[in-house]
């Protein structure tokens, strides 16, 4: 695996795959990896012929400054745990690089209803930063495909609309939730989880797949009770937030509508988790 600290070195190592046309895969991620991760490069390995991850934690997506301080980096774990998945290019560029001149200005664009919701709302700013990184990986790597996990749905779905509001020739790769064997979704931030938090984790899932074994069977509101209830009965983790949502809008659905997706977040502790089902009618 070859490593690219700057956009130029990048370039340099990409070029004689550009050269042919030979399709670059992208897996845009902040490290931490775990086998999510890992999973989205197994999945950009079958399709093109190069496959960069970049890893970089981006400051400009973090509204609390202490969970930027606290985000995991073990760039060593990381390297070897890329090396042995068959990434051809590790993409590790500094804060200098990716925001030149302290700028740390954001995109101001406009995602319809998407980024007025759940994570929107929690979390200021969140997807201005998160876009703009995407954004400016997307231009340093120039991927014909970018892989997404679907853990992050509301991301994901924020990163299509603008690949395609602004006509741009990527293809996202959207990419299942990878899980632990409890159920817990695989996230970077189960590791600053303590062993108590970490076994409370479960409770996230497990809720989740109660919401989707009734789903069509209760009202909605009976749902949101249930939920509700089940993380005032644990008493530690706080509900931040529990939203059944229209799958293209993002949107609180009332009724049992064909198509939904359950979304969750949590605080464990101090370490803020999310998850989603989907459900089906
Ligand atoms: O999902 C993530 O890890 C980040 O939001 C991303 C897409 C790498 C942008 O910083």
């Amino acid at each position: 695996m070859k490593v690219a600290e700057s956009i130029a070195e990048l370039n340099n190592l990409l070029a004689p795959y550009r050269a042919k046309h030979a399709p670059v895969g992208f897996v845009p991620t902040m490290g931490a990896l775990h086998l999510g991760h890992l999973s989205l490069i197994r999945q950009a390995k079958t399709t093109n012929d190069v496959v960069v991850c970049s890893i970089f934690v981006n400051p400009t997506q973090f509204n609390d400054l202490k969970d930027l301080e606290r985000y995991p980096r073990p760039i060593e774990e990381d390297k070897r745990m890329l090396e042995e998945a068959g990434c051809d290019v590790l993409f590790l560029p500094t804060v200098k690089e990716m925001y030149p001149d302290g700028d740390f200005s954001t995109l101001k664009d406009d995602f319809g209803t998407l980024d007025k919701v759940m994570e929107g709302v929690s979390r200021p700013g969140h997807f201005a930063g998160m876009i703009t990184i995407v954004n400016k990986l997307f231009m340093a790597v120039l991927p014909q495909n970018a892989y997404f996990g679907q853990k992050d749905y509301q991301q994901l779905s924020i990163v299509k609309y603008f690949i395609e509001k602004h006509s741009i020739p990527i293809q996202i790769i959207p990419c299942p939730i990878v899980r632990e064997a409890d159920g817990l979704a695989m996230s970077s931030r189960n590791r600053l989880l303590n062993p108590d938090e970490r076994k409370r984790a479960v409770l996230i899932s497990q809720t989740l797949f109660k919401v989707r074994d009734m789903w069509g069977t209760k009202p909605i509101a009976d749902l949101r009770r249930f939920v509700e209830g089940e993380f005032e009965k644990d008493g530690y983790m706080k509900l931040i937030y529990f939203e059944i949502a229209n799958t293209k809008t993002l949107q609180p659905v009332t009724d049992n509508a064909k198509q939904a997706i359950a979304c969750i977040a949590v605080f464990d502790g101090k370490i803020r988790l999310i998850d989603n089902v989907l459900l089906n009618a």
